[in-house]
């Protein structure tokens, strides 16, 4: 059964489709589509206890995503992640609250879980004979994971040479057919939309697909409800192809919308200096971003110039009365290195973006002391491994026995 109780609204122009399928772009303007639902009836209709007595992960709040309740769900687990008190790094910046939701302890390892569980069910739902996606990592290593759940065909467009170690490996183990294309994310995405709009049995799994947005709201609804059902005053997002920082204000509005929460956070955007036009476009104050032909930076993650949802990230932005902010490959690896060694949490170099960010807002008081506020860590440490193994103290070798090993300990504890 297809209970269609969403619909697609164009972000331009507004045009409605109420439709089974999956739809990409507008049939009209080809600009982005959007998951909307009846806010008044779900708002009388919500009771946060019950999704209190479900567990903790994405499908606690099911009402609130787009497919029928009786469809069959392709899920690993995901969500649920922690929100973690960060005591040593809030004394480090002299900040009151701060909060990191680590979405490195989803299944693979990476917020791009969320999304999949939704937008995978449904591909699976509307009979996709393959599903695609183009990646700098976490979106290839999850949906070929989701895939494989699924029984389903994977194809992942990564550009060459360029994504994180583990996130292959990841791809790779989960049997997804991987292409290596010449070029960068960009290039790869471009060709990854020309050839599902060409091919309709092929279902496109990034972020332009509107189910993936509605799985990663969630993140939004977990933070409120790991509060008390409260919003931050600010959350600081690493932003990429900007489906993510879309994606969570979306869930702040609609939270807010169906009066679940009595104000909205700040979203706070953070892009890598020689990646960032959106960042750079709200800065200069610009309607419209610049495109970055030739993205570079040390967080391949977000190694991205011609960001897909800029529309979207710069809506969400401007809407919660947010900033953007660009931070250098330097600043990314301090802040990886902090969260490391003052929190104990191991994140890629993209994800400590926001940390990196934070510290530079609060330096422009553009974040208040006293002010709570959540840094969302986007994927685990282990993903790619090779600049922290470059630039940390390497392991002291010694020989076995115990002298050695008391002289090789006590020479470093002296330094
Ligand atoms: N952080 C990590 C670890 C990511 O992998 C990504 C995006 C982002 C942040 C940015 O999120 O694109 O929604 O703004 N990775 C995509 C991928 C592009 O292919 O794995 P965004």
């Amino acid at each position: 059964m297809t209970r269609i109780d969403y619909f697609f609204q164009c972000i331009n122009c507004k045009s409605n489709y109420e439709t089974g399928e999956i739809l990409y772009e507008c049939p009209r303007c080809r600009d982005l589509l959007e998951i909307r639902y009846d806010y008044v009836r779900l708002g009388s209709l919500i009771d946060t206890r019950l999704w209190r007595s479900r567990s903790f992960a994405v499908w606690r709040y099911r009402e609130m995503l787009p497919i029928s309740h009786d469809m069959k769900t392709v899920t690993l687990g995901e969500g649920g992640t922690g929100l973690h008190k960060s005591e040593n790094l809030a004394n480090d910046l002299k900040l009151n609250r701060l909060c990191v939701k680590f979405e490195g302890e989803n299944p693979t390892g990476s917020f791009k879980d969320r999304g999949m569980t939704v937008a995978v069910s449904k591909a699976l739902e509307t009979q996709a004979r393959m599903v695609m996606c183009a990646s700098t990592g976490n979106t290839s290593a999850s949906l070929s994971a989701y895939a494989a759940r699924a029984g389903l065909r994977c194809v992942v467009l990564i550009p060459a040479g360029k994504i994180g170690q583990g996130k292959l490996a990841q791809a790779m183990a989960h049997g997804a057919i991987i292409l290596e294309i010449e070029g960068n994310f960009d290039d790869a995405l471009r060709s990854a939309m020309e050839l599902t709009r060409r091919d309709r049995s092929i279902a496109l799994l990034n972020s332009v697909n509107p189910f993936r947005v509605e799985g990663q709201k969630t993140l939004a609804y977990e933070v409120c409800d790991q509060l008390g059902f409260k919003s931050p005053d600010v959350v600081v997002v690493p932003v990429g192809n900007a489906g993510n920082i879309s994606a969570i204000w979306k869930g702040f509005e609609e939270l807010y919308t169906m009066r679940i929460i009595e104000q909205v956070p700040r979203m706070i955007g953070i892009q890598a200096e020689g990646a960032a036009p959106i960042a750079s476009a709200y800065k200069q104050k610009n309607l419209e971003i610049q495109m970055v032909e030739r993205p570079e930076t040390i967080a391949t993650a977000i190694r991205i110039g011609a960001p897909a949802s800029w529309k979207k990230a710069l809506r969400a932005v401007s809407d919660s009365q947010g900033a953007m902010e660009i931070v250098s490959d330097e600043e990314i690896l301090q802040a990886q290195k902090d969260l490391a060694r003052r929190e104990g949490l191991f994140v890629e170099p993209a994800s400590a973006s926001s940390v990196a960010g934070l510290k530079k807002l609060l330096e422009q008081d553009l974040i208040g002391r006293d002010e709570e506020v959540v840094c969302v860590a986007t994927g685990h440490g282990l993903k790619d491994t090779q600049i922290v193994t470059r630039i940390c103290e390497p392991p002291i070798k010694t020989k076995a026995d115990i002298e050695s090993i008391q002289s090789a300990l006590s020479e470093r504890l002296e330094r």
